[in-house]
């Protein structure tokens, strides 16, 4: 990408969850912003989001807003970075994409800047973000498979429903009203009433059982860890929990690593909190960790039940490691690489 002092920058989902978590992150770490256009759909037109202390009007997303961009930063779902991440390169931008649009795409990058960022030279024109299960997920798997080969992992994943988006925070909202006034709610965004209960359904159902969700966890942690050998199960569950995703990971490795290893391993990883002291009650949870960017790690314990293996408990915020910090994360390592 051509070096400037400051780059035109368009966010395309500005009005979602993740979306206005990305303009404040572009903010917040004072990234070289030039100009900064707003986009998402006809519906939210000429409302008004600030930016350094600026009221921007949100745009609605045409074929030609791309013009002079360098970097387009999507997060309004797949099927509008189907419809228009081509348009943006076209007209000159890289497109960092939240969605799960090109992740599987075998020419198409998917970063973690902590865990692969030699991965982002090789795009051409899109760079893929991660899901935000697999981003908290691989940012503690890379440390520990330098260490001793990972064999194996089996994941369940706590997901709020931030993950899901905006309408997804207000259904909890709102069922948690009606049910504290006795009153029936009906369940639009979620196939069952998601609060004061836990869904083990996230994403379509695969044939083998196994949901797109859960999937995403296996694929795209070994594209991103570059490793195809490592077997991988999940489960995802959705939680009525606002922001923050929890995840038991149970790994599996070729050498013994002691928790004292393990714990001291993450210690020393950029983006990893270690946070475990369960005897005095320490150890990470959504509530403490959303508004957070670390990835948070506790209950570090040995899996007595394998030669060598371990337990660990890992929290992250969706919308920020899990999202929109990763995204522009990405973007920061991308106008660091010197041109060729
Ligand atoms: P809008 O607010 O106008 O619907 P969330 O994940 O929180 O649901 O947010 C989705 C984001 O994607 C919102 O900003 C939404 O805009 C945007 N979006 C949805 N559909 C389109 C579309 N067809 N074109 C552009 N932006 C879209």
């Amino acid at each position: 990408m051509k070096k400037k002092t400051a780059y035109a920058v368009a966010v395309v989902g500005a009005t979602g969850a993740v979306g206005k978590e990305m303009i404040s992150i572009l903010e917040e770490r004072r990234f070289p912003v030039d100009t900064l256009q707003l986009f998402a759909s006809s519906r939210s037109a000429g409302t008004n989001v600030s930016f350094n202390g600026q009221s921007m009007t949100v745009m609605a997303l045409e074929e030609n807003s791309f013009a002079g961009v360098d970097i387009a930063l999507f997060s309004a779902g797949a099927s509008v970075s189907r419809e228009y991440a081509s348009s943006a390169v076209n007209a000159g931008a890289v497109v960092i994409d939240n969605s799960s649009a090109f992740r599987m795409d075998p020419d198409i990058p998917l970063v973690v800047p902590e865990v692969n960022p030699g991965h982002l030279s090789r795009h051409h024109g899109i760079i893929a973000n991660p899901n935000c299960s697999t981003i908290q997920m691989v940012c503690v798997l890379k440390p520990l498979h330098d260490v001793a080969r990972i064999k194996r992992v089996v994941v369940t994943t706590f997901q709020s429903v931030s993950g899901t988006g905006s309408d997804a925070m207000a259904e909890l909202l709102e069922q948690c009203k009606h049910l504290l006034a006795f009153q029936e709610v009906k369940p639009i965004v979620y196939p069952h009433q998601i609060a004061f209960n836990v869904i083990p359904h996230i994403e379509d159902f695969l044939p083998d059982g196994y949901s797109k969700e859960e999937m995403k966890l296996v694929n795209e942690t070994k594209k991103i860890m570059g490793d195809d050998s490592i077997r991988i199960a999940a489960t995802a569950a959705r939680v009525p929990v606002y922001v923050g995703h929890a995840e038991s990971v149970n790994v599996e490795t070729d050498l013994k690593m002691t928790p004292e290893v393990v714990r001291s391993t993450l210690s020393e990883f950029p983006g990893i909190q270690v946070f475990d002291d369960p005897q005095r009650k320490v150890y990470p949870m959504p509530l403490h960790v959303a508004g957070t960017d670390n990835v948070f790690v506790g209950r570090i314990r040995e899996d007595p039940s394998i030669e060598n293996g371990f337990h660990l408990w890992v929290v992250a915020d969706n919308l920020r490691k899990g999202a929109a910090l990763n995204a522009v994360q990405i973007a920061e390592k991308l106008i660091d690489i010197p041109e060729s």
